[in-house]
């Protein structure tokens, strides 16, 4: 156990940890998300990592964007089950179909969106199918639209597909996002072929209606960009959300000049899974980019993802309800502590997208920053906004201005986890804030 469990108000160095199978999933009849998972040692980003990086300085990781709770149980029961057979030979392609049934049913059952499962391409995750795509569609050098500020990854997908960010800032005005309809519209020139829609929106939260996205849809028809839809965050709608797959949307060849990508491995606290997939309805589109992509799956992650899909319903139902009462939580805690951080409630995701303008300057970061322009380690005011908060309050967020245009003053924190350290970590922002 790390100096930083025993730091958490030792809330988790109390509690079950990885591998400790006494703690019972259920309490009261229901799923438990409150108790402290402890994942520390298990080689994840969102605390290892931090704890790498930072040392003792860093007690809380709220970074990135997988969830802290224990997955539901059905998928170690899964998992189990087939630890009983030892050998982990290739997978045949019978398994990959009996996989796409498994997706096609429960975008059936969720969403009522009808998939031709021989058309779903399996994946490790979303970005291989990302780079197959805009390998195909956008030569080296073109450009791919983004509306910002936007899921980080995304950038790195540009530098390996060697395309160029074409960014159009959304609209932020009382508390919210909206388009910036004609800026976007004014990006479609003959230089971007394709946009990186994130649907759902990581980091501001935005769950994107059917109308928002059929006018996303017309333009890009009319200019000739296909639409990449990521849609990894679609099982994180709020109560009253709803969550609009692209490929839902009732205008048929709209829905043709699109590919879609999905996953449930945020969903059941699984990204390491590395599984995925993508489509299209629009054949020509799905010959082509299929040509640039290396499907693949791994033994474990089919069993887990299969598991999930068939049996985690339930587990999925009541997280939804424990992430919008954190939402709930984050918003009424800053209101009233807080009030100068800025935050309006996500309609989506399990992540919130923080305002921190006035403190930033008043910590010094802004001023550092330009003076770091001129030597050989420039920093971005977020990038050192997120050491200072480490340094004086122990969490650790991620800085925005990772996020593009739009991120420079904020930062944005993972409500993927228990109350209880949501709590503590609220609070020790706070007492960080108050400090200067
Ligand atoms: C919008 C979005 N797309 C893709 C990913 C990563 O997907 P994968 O791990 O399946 O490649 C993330 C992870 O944070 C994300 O937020």
């Amino acid at each position: 156990m790390t100096a930083l469990a025993g730091a958490v108000g030792g809330s988790v160095a109390g509690t079950a940890s990885a591998g400790d199978g006494e703690m019972p999933y259920l309490v009261n009849g229901k799923y438990d998300f409150d108790t402290v998972y402890n994942r520390i040692g298990s080689d994840c980003v969102k605390w290892d990592s931090q704890i790498a990086k930072y040392g003792d300085k860093v007690k809380i990781g709220m970074g990135i964007a997988d969830t802290d709770f224990r997955a539901a149980p059905c998928i170690g029961e899964a998992m189990a089950e087939r630890l009983k057979h030892e050998n982990w030979g290739y997978l045949g392609i019978e398994a990959y179909d009996a996989f796409r049934e498994v997706i096609a049913e429960w975008n059936q059952d969720r969403y009522g969106l009808t998939l031709d499962p021989s058309t779903l391409q399996i994946a490790t995750g979303v970005h291989p199918g990302l780079v197959a795509s805009i390998k195909t569609l956008s030569p080296a050098g073109s450009k791919v639209l983004l509306m910002t500020p936007t899921y980080n990854g995304f950038y790195s997908d540009l530098r390996n597909t060697r395309t160029l960010k074409n960014e159009s800032e959304m609209i932020f005005e009382n508390g919210h996002y909206t388009v910036d309809w004609d800026d976007l519209e004014a990006r479609m020139t003959p230089d971007t072929q394709t946009m990186l829609l994130c649907n759902p929106q990581n980091p501001t939260g935005n769950v994107w209606s059917q109308e928002d996205l059929l006018r996303i849809g017309e333009l890009c028809l009319k200019h000739q960009v296909v639409v990449l839809s990521d849609e990894i965050h679609g099982d994180f709608t709020r109560a009253g959300q709803k969550f609009t797959p692209f490929a839902s949307l009732p205008d048929k060849a709209i829905v043709n000049n699109s590919l879609s990508f999905r996953a449930i491995t945020k969903s059941f606290s699984m990204p390491a899974s590395k599984n995925a997939y993508w489509f299209s309805t629009n054949p020509v589109l799905l010959e082509r980019v299929k040509k640039n992509h290396q499907a693949g799956i791994n033994t474990l992650g089919i069993v887990a993802n299969t598991a999930a899909y068939q049996h985690g319903k339930e587990w999925l139902d009541q997280l939804l309800v424990y992430i919008d009462d954190n939402h709930t939580f984050v918003e009424n805690y800053i209101k009233e502590n807080m009030p100068e951080v800025g935050y309006t409630k996500a309609q989506g995701t399990f992540l919130c997208w923080l305002h921190f303008d006035g403190i930033m300057e008043k910590t010094g970061v802004v001023e550092k920053s330009v003076a770091s322009q001129m030597t050989d380690n420039p920093m971005t005011a977020s990038n050192l906004f997120e050491d200072w908060l480490v340094e004086h309050s122990g969490v650790q967020l991620n800085d925005g201005e990772g996020y593009g245009k739009g991120g420079e003053r904020c930062m944005r924190m993972n409500v993927g986890c228990s109350r209880k350290v949501l709590g503590m970590a609220l609070s020790s922002i706070k007492d960080a804030i108050r400090s200067v």
